[in-house]
């Protein structure tokens, strides 16, 4: 029997944070094993945010660096750069036909950027979650693994995929979402209302954030006064920590509960601190190697495109033909 498919992606926006390794990085390596698994650095989503032209070309390798420094094993799945398949802009813009302004407005990503971007508030912008659905429809994936801040996006795929395939037929497969139990929603250590994301590098880590700076940010995050280390309901800044030590270590709740009774918060996050060390040292050596490497990262991304567009085109076929284009 062949294996179910995933496929997911991270925009080339920014420097990664340890949110989205542990919301997604993390869990995908988890998943290669028992998937087929599909991987984009999604760089077309990108410049819904201006990017200056030639630090997004290097994000993208860097990207592809990052993935498969953090244990996406190329042998084992593909790898490739959204803008080398066509058909994902293609697909894109067919389904735009099938989704309403009216379910793109209530998309609260759309409400937050707009927001911090208000000087270009684009059309890419509010049509994103349709470029988003295409990644996935494409591929007739099963499942899709992202943080907790894709829920939304991933309902509309959802919605866009039902209502085709109700005018249609089946063409595209229901994708589910894979939301882990702990690090789906790292939260800025600064702020622990507001996730932690890599436009905000004050309340952040970086994947590749230098040890002793990560080690500064640790100790001066957020807490409370109420001394004692336990996940509980209300304490947003204790929680968020308790979490990112569980994501990483694997611990749970209870148990991390159990590891610091009777220790203070300055023992919790020299653990924490320790831990998150630990965890990205070898992801960032590992790094270092492979962007020496830009001739293996090419062919990394070439086999991966070549691939993924086989399989990408038959879907666009077969959407085509429904639709009604003359095959050419
Ligand atoms: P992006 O690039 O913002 O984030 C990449 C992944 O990281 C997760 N993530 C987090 N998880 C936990 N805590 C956080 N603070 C945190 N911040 C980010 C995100 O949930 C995501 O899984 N639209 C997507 C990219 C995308 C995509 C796709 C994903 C485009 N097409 C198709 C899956 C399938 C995005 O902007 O992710």
């Amino acid at each position: 029997m062949s294996k179910k498919r995933i496929f997911s992606g991270i925009q080339p926006s920014g420097a990664l944070t340890i949110g989205n390794y542990l919301g997604a990085l993390k869990n995908w390596v988890q998943l290669v094993d028992e998937y087929e698994c599909i991987f984009s650095v999604v760089d077309l989503h990108a410049i819904t945010v201006r990017q200056d032209p030639e630090e997004l070309k290097q994000r993208c390798m860097a990207l592809i660096a990052q993935y498969i420094a953090c244990g996406i094993d190329p042998d084992k799945c593909t790898i490739f750069i959204q803008s080398h398949v066509p058909a994902h802009a293609e697909l894109a813009w067919i389904l735009n036909c099938y989704t309403y302004m009216g379910e793109l407005e209530r998309m609260t990503q759309f409400k937050d950027k707009s927001s911090r971007h208000a000087d270009n508030i684009n059309a890419g912008l509010f049509t994103y979650p349709v470029l988003m659905a295409a990644d996935i429809l494409l591929y007739q994936t099963d499942l899709v693994p992202v943080g907790h801040d894709q829920k939304q996006h991933l309902e509309i795929c959802r919605d866009i995929a039902e209502r085709f395939n109700r005018i249609y037929g089946p063409v595209f497969k229901m994708p589910e979402g894979y939301i882990g139990k702990m690090g789906a929603r790292v939260m800025d250590l600064q702020n622990p209302e507001k996730k932690m994301s890599k436009s905000e590098p004050q309340g952040s880590i970086a994947l590749l954030e230098d040890p002793a700076s990560a080690v500064k940010k640790i100790k001066r995050a957020q807490t409370d006064s109420l001394g004692y280390v336990k996940y509980e309901e209300g304490r947003l800044a204790m929680n968020n920590l308790i979490s990112i030590y569980g994501a990483v270590t694997g611990k749970t709740a209870d148990e991390i509960e159990t590891e610091f009774t009777g220790k203070g918060y300055g023992d919790f996050k020299k653990a924490l601190a320790e831990a998150v060390q630990a965890e990205l040292s070898p992801i960032q050596a590992k790094y270092k190697e492979l962007m020496a490497s830009p001739h293996y990262l090419q062919e990394v991304y070439r086999k991966g495109a070549r691939y993924a567009a086989s399989i990408a085109e038959e879907t666009k076929r077969k959407v085509y033909e429904k639709v009604g284009y003359i095959l050419g």
